[in-house]
């Protein structure tokens, strides 16, 4: 822990903070809308709103760090110390369609590993936050992953990547199967929720298999700091490019893992 910590806590705060009223003011206007990979893949002018607010206070406030931003105004260099790693809108499709479900979302990493998280959901107004060592919180209310060991009574939630309808691994497999299996399933089109959801056992678990950097790095701190546990699919150490990325409040992991790898 140091005094940077808090620092760099600070600020990340303040830019969800701001980036989050963007999206609230400019919520359900007459906002531009176009797509990027595919036809499901949107980007609104508020994303580049939220992603141009955020970048240019970092240039201004910390030119040494290095930036990775979704829709890529910011500048990554190696060994950079300190590496902010930027969704600036998660939930674009819900946005864009007016379903309250988005968030921003802020990593920061020192030295490649994740060191402070926060998410913001400015409809909610929830803000979460985790700092590495010193747990995760919940408008400053402690956070702590839910207790529940049985896969029949959990609930958890996945997301489906853009390529869904063109790729043979669109996880559809594992949805089928988790459907079969568990209480219930949400896909409720955010990520980076979905992995603060599990941090506050308001989820038993969650996975899905092509995110990027920027939709978990806030979320896998906050699930890890939080008690809970994320992997990639073999079990091993969460991927910071967000490919296979399970998260579960512990108990549950290993039967997540192994309901996973049927084919
Ligand atoms: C998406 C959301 C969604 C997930 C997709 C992501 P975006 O991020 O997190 O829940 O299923 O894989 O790409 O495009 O809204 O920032
Ligand atoms: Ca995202
Ligand atoms: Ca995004």
């Amino acid at each position: 822990m140091t005094g940077e910590d808090d620092t760099v806590l600070e600020l990340a705060v303040r830019l969800a903070r701001a980036a989050g009223a963007i999206q609230r003011e400019r919520y359900e206007t007459n906002f531009e809308v176009r797509t990027k990979s595919a036809a499901i893949d949107l980007v609104t002018e508020v994303d580049h709103a939220c992603e141009a607010l955020i970048v240019e206070t970092l240039n201004e406030e910390r030119p040494d760090d290095a930036i990775v931003a979704e829709e890529g105004g910011g500048e990554d260099w190696e060994n950079a110390s300190w590496r902010w790693v930027i969704d600036p809108l998660d939930g674009t499709t819900n946005y864009a369609h007016g379903y309250p479900r988005f968030c921003v979302s802020i990593g920061v990493e020192r030295d490649g590993d994740g060191a402070v998280g926060v998410v913001f959901d400015p409809m909610l107004d929830e803000l979460y936050t985790a700092v590495r060592g010193r747990g995760a919180a919940l408008n400053g209310r402690r956070l702590r992953v839910s207790e529940e060991t049985e896969l029949n009574r959990a609930l958890v939630a996945t997301g489906f990547a853009y390529d869904v309808q063109r790729s043979r691994e669109d996880n559809l497999n594992h949805f089928a199967s988790f459907i079969k299996t568990v209480r219930a399933v949400r896909r409720d089109g955010s990520a980076a929720l979905d992995l603060c959801y599990v941090a506050a056992g308001r989820l038993d678990g969650f996975w899905e298999l092509k995110l990027h950097p920027w939709d978990v790095a806030a979320g896998n701190l906050i699930v890890a700091e939080a008690g809970g546990r994320v992997s990639d699919l073999s079990g091993g150490p969460a991927l910071r490019s967000g490919q296979q990325t399970v998260a579960s409040n512990g108990h549950l992991h290993a039967s997540i893992l192994n309901l996973l790898a049927r084919p």
